[in-house]
């Protein structure tokens, strides 16, 4: 459901501590320090926020594992550093590991360390990031990414609580409590078998979805107000609200980039002191120059003229007929494809084209599978120009 917070608890290793969370039942508060500090972390007033919130000062007291999952720039480090905050592990520290930018080879020596003349180079003892994380959190960053080989490995040692840093006879115990985010398609990628399902489960023992910033469009004037102060503080100018005609504008963008776009923008808006960034900004964004719906990449009447002026300088309306026409077809195409998960079969009978003119078609078009969970265009099922079913 779109604006929605899930809070899901595998059905394998739940605590009972806990399990009222999964019933999603709001929970009766005093507003207290940590309430308000969470607040001033995490800004957010709309209903999946308030209650991610509440998660987190609960899940602090657990010490369960907690995968959190979410578009890139919703917030989902932000949320694991403060689930560490409000644990009693607090005064110890949170490790992250970058799971993106470590290669095979590195991985293990990384995660688990090495003992001096484990190899060629290895001059002396390192430990690893469990070891440095122990007693306190570990962090492990765009889980996805791990490559399937290591999957193993990483879940040998969540399950044993113990490994053994290269070239060392004895296993070292570790205490840390584990935290995951990503930000890709586990579901997806579970069903490709390029994530192991045994892993999922033993990370996922408490899941958490940070909605994109385009389904909780209300925190959009909150989090402008939060950022505009924080730069201004930086960059020693006097607070100066947005115009209207911006913050209409922001509220209808559909902000691909998240919370991080949004931050960025009102960083070079007070940096320059002028607004007019975000027209550039949203003006390289847009893939098309059609608004959908308040959904897509927004535009100025002003930007789309003067494309149009550019683009008929160059083409004829007949050429431009047909590239329309193309771009068209590539769009539909994407996102059947899109929604059906890339089930061609279904996608062929949704589109009424035979399968191998699918298969053509996707070739033709140069139509890739997103590694990311949504779209590159995102087009609501049941609005006009999509050919599918309202969900
Ligand atoms: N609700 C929020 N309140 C205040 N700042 C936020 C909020 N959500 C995100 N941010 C800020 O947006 C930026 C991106 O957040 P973060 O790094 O946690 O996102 P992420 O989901 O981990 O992104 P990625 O998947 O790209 O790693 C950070 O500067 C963070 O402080
Ligand atoms: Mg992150």
């Amino acid at each position: 459901m779109p604006g929605t917070a899930c809070v899901c608890f595998s059905r394998s290793n739940f605590y009972p501590d806990c399990l009222n969370l999964a019933m999603e039942k709001p929970i009766e508060r005093s507003p207290d320090r940590d309430d308000k500090e969470l607040d001033s972390a995490i800004v957010g007033q709309a209903p999946p926020m308030a209650q991610i919130k509440r998660h987190i000062l609960r899940l602090g007291k657990c010490d369960l594992t907690v995968l959190i999952t979410g578009e890139s720039g919703t917030g989902k480090e932000l949320v694991a550093r403060a689930i560490h905050k409000y644990s009693p592990r607090a005064q110890k520290p949170l490790i992250k590991v970058n799971s993106a930018a470590l290669p095979t080879d590195l991985f293990e020596s990384e995660l688990f360390g090495f003992e001096k003349g484990a190899f060629t180079g290895a001059f002396k003892k390192k430990p690893g990031k469990f070891e440095l994380a122990h007693s306190g959190t570990i962090l492990l960053d765009e889980i996805g990414e791990i490559h399937f080989p290591m999957q193993a490995k990483l879940l040998q040692v969540l399950e044993d609580n113990e490994f053994s840093p290269l070239g060392s006879t004895t296993n070292t115990r570790i205490d840390a409590r584990v935290l995951a985010t990503t930000n890709a398609n586990l579901g997806k990628m579970l069903s490709q078998g390029r994530f192991r399902l045994d892993l999922y489960y033993r990370l996922s023992v408490v899941s958490i979805h940070i909605p994109p910033l385009r389904e909780r469009r209300d925190d959009i004037d909150l989090l402008c107000h939060h950022f505009l102060r924080k730069y201004a503080a930086r960059y020693g100018r006097e607070y100066k609200p947005l115009s209207d005609q911006v913050r209409k504008q922001f509220y209808e963008y559909w902000w691909p980039g998240n919370v991080r776009e949004l931050e960025n923008v009102i960083q070079t808006i007070t940096a320059l002191g002028n607004e007019e960034i975000f027209y550039e900004k949203t003006r390289n964004h847009a893939p098309s120059g059609v608004p959908r719906n308040g959904r897509g990449p927004m535009m100025t009447t002003g930007a789309v003229t003067e494309i149009a002026a550019k683009l008929l300088t160059k083409y004829s309306l007949k050429d431009l007929r047909k590239k329309a026409a193309r771009k068209a077809e590539r769009d539909a195409i994407a996102d059947v494809l899109y929604y059906t998960d890339w089930n061609r079969k279904k996608a062929a009978a949704l589109l009424k084209i035979s399968y191998r003119t699918l298969l053509y078609k996707i070739k033709e078009c140069a139509i890739e599978e997103s590694k990311h969970n949504y779209p590159e265009r995102v087009v609501e099922p049941g609005s006009p120009g999509c050919l599918l079913p309202s969900r």
